[in-house]
């Protein structure tokens, strides 16, 4: 087949995004040749190659069309987002699909001995951030004027070494913080991984390719949670037993040999399956009760 036809999306080589990234292209069925030095992973299996690179350049990489999409950060595609809008260019990706994993919130954050007593205080301040655009934007509406330091790493010792009274950066674990004698003093914005894809249209076959994994990728979503649950019950509970199924679906119901008033249940549930569940299915008259873990899912 030739490149014209692959798909390409760009991953996190290493760092927060990169291993999760790479699972969850796995669990969509990908197979790829090792090395995860090299730039390209070919996709053995299917028409997708991955380009492993720094995160701050995938949304550039999707931009001036050299792949097709890529995981980032939410954070990071509104703050490219919202740098090029400032000058009047669009960005050319849209965000496609949010991820469930790389949780993180963007927050200004000061030392422990400086005293905070709410958004007034940012007024005049000196902010440290690699994300200018995305602050810029916060403090316009929330109508605060102060001085945003823009660096492109190691924000986190700026109050320290006197070039910035604040920081605005990623928090996750608040590990990076802490150790910086650092207090979180407000949330800017809330961040997960997110799928974005160019907004032009592909070439070739790469829309179907596209389709087909981002269906695929929203299946491994939804299977996240999601149990399989069997169990007999009286016809006459039906209603109830319903009711108490988590987030379920029609469930198919079976007669069960032998037994006239008891029916076997079969029900897919969007939501975990606790034991206060069970419990409350037995004492609405189930038994045989089996729980068991979803693999995949096409709907
Ligand atoms: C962010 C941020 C901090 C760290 C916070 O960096 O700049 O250094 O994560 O995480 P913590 O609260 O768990 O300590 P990121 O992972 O985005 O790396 P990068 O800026 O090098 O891309
Ligand atoms: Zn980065």
């Amino acid at each position: 087949m030739s490149t014209q036809n692959r798909l390409r999306i760009a991953l996190q080589r290493s760092g927060r995004l990169a291993d999760s990234s790479l699972e969850l292209l796995a669990r969509c069925g990908l197979k790829t040749m090792r090395g995860k030095d090299q730039l390209v992973c070919v996709g053995e299996n299917l028409p997708v190659d991955l380009m492993l690179v720094r995160d701050d350049d995938v949304p550039f990489l999707i931009r001036e069309g050299v792949c097709d999409a890529g995981i980032v950060g939410f954070n990071l595609a509104r703050e490219i987002e919202l740098e090029l809008l400032g000058r009047g260019e669009d960005c050319g990706f849209e965000i496609e699909q949010t991820l469930d994993f790389g949780a993180c919130r963007l927050s200004i954050a000061g030392p422990e001995e400086a005293p905070f007593r709410g958004l007034g205080d940012l007024s005049g301040q000196r902010i440290a951030t690699s994300y200018p655009a995305t602050l810029a934007w916060f403090l316009r509406e929330q109508g605060i004027s102060a001085q945003i330091v823009t660096l492109s790493g190691s924000v986190e010792i700026a109050p320290r070494l006197g070039t910035a009274d604040l920081v605005c950066d990623l928090v996750s674990t608040g590990n990076t913080l802490a150790a910086n004698g650092l207090i979180e003093r407000m949330e800017v914005s809330q961040s997960q991984a997110v799928l974005l894809r160019a907004k032009e249209t592909f070439i070739e076959d790469r829309a179907e390719v596209f389709e087909r994994m981002l269906e695929r990728m929203r299946g491994v979503l939804q299977v996240r949670e999601s149990k399989y649950i069997m169990l007999h019950a009286p016809r006459a509970a039906l209603t109830d037993i319903r009711r108490l199924l988590p987030g379920s679906e029609i469930p198919t119901v079976m007669p069960l040999e032998g037994s006239a008033d008891r029916v076997a249940i079969h029900a897919v549930c969007n939501e975990n399956v606790f034991w206060e569940t069970l419990e409350a299915l037995k004492a609405a008259g189930a038994s045989a009760l089996l729980v068991l873990p979803v693999e995949k899912m096409l709907a």
